[in-house]
């Protein structure tokens, strides 16, 4: 089969690239600049000016739109790569005569926080970026007559490659604290493997319902001391003491830092809700890859 990928160079879509080749499949990656895409070929384009797109799509039986901006300076960026380029990725496949299955990688964001967050519970987003993610779903819903697309909503992922998640949970883990926003209490989260995603994605392109969104997760409400706890067994520390730090302290060093921080005002706004998991969805999808192992692979020296 013929599969589109944008954000082919991101974390998540250079595994899935690697994913769809090892299936056999054929993998075109939409890009943005000159590079290479293990065994892919690539065409030029842009989710903002709408370049390359109906060059991208030309021939292709699946779409995985993984492109997206997830931290930035300019909060307009969000809702200009997020929600308006999904909407153009949408025309150029509603443009073909039999357009091809739409996979969109939206996230738990746009359903916003709380715990075991189901598929069919209202969305309440709390940032720039969630309320984005949103619109492209949105979008997508609008244009349900018009393209057949399917709505994936993953948790934070984490694996090899990630320069987020990981980076700053190993980081914290060394230094001993683990940060966490606002009020003293539990906090839970959901998480999902790299792998665990593509397949997830790819089992959301072969058997998703046309207009359906799905929740996936490891299946597991992961409580912060428990993921610095296995995050410092695989770095061979102690677990980290988990620091509560005031909302107002947080938001001043995120304003001081600037949007394209892992640490802005976006951000501070979603980790001050201390439960961001979701209830097992309706994929038929299993995950394989438990949280100490992923952590395993993904960290140990
Ligand atoms: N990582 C997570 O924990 C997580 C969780 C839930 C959902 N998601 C969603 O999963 C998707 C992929 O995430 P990721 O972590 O792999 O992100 P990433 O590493 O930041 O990759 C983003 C990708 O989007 C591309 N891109 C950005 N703006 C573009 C534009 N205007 N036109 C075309 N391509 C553009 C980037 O291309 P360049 O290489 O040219 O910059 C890059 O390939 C995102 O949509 C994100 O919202 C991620």
């Amino acid at each position: 089969m013929r599969y589109l990928i944008t954000g082919a160079t991101g974390f998540i879509g250079r595994h899935l690239a690697r994913h769809l080749v090892e299936r056999g499949h054929h993998v075109t990656a939409l890009v943005r600049r000159d590079g290479r895409v293990f065994g892919s070929l690539t065409v030029r384009g842009d989710l903002v000016t709408g370049e390359g797109l109906a060059a991208a799509v030309r021939g292709v039986d699946r779409v995985i739109h993984l492109a997206g901006v997830t931290k930035a300076a300019d909060p307009r960026l969000y809702a200009l790569v997020n929600t308006v380029g999904t909407e153009r990725l949408l025309a150029a496949v509603a443009a073909r005569p039999e357009p091809p299955r739409l996979v969109y990688c939206s996230s738990l964001a746009a359903a916003g926080p709380g715990r075991r967050r189901h598929e069919d519970d209202p969305p309440a987003p709390v940032s720039a970026y969630g309320r984005s993610k949103l619109g492209g779903e949105l979008a997508l819903r609008e244009g349900a007559d018009r393209a057949p697309a399917v709505v994936v909503r993953p948790p934070i992922v984490y694996g090899p490659g990630d320069r987020e998640f990981l980076p700053r949970l190993a980081t914290a883990v060394r230094a001993g604290l683990l940060p966490a926003v606002g009020r003293p209490g539990p906090r839970h989260y959901s998480l999902l493997h790299v792998d665990d995603l593509c397949r997830a994605l790819l089992t959301a392109a072969d058997s998703g319902a046309p207009g359906a969104t799905y929740h996936v997760s490891d299946g597991v409400e992961h409580l912060w001391d428990d993921i610095g706890a296995t995050a410092a067994e695989v770095l061979g520390r102690r677990p980290p003491r988990v620091v509560h730090i005031p909302l107002r302290l947080a938001l001043t060093v995120a304003r001081t830092l600037g949007g394209a921080s892992a640490l802005n005002p976006g951000k501070v706004a979603e980790a001050a809700h201390p439960a961001w998991t979701s209830a097992v969805g309706r994929l038929p999808f299993g995950p394989c890859v438990p949280l100490a192992e992923g952590l395993r692979t993904a960290l140990a020296p």
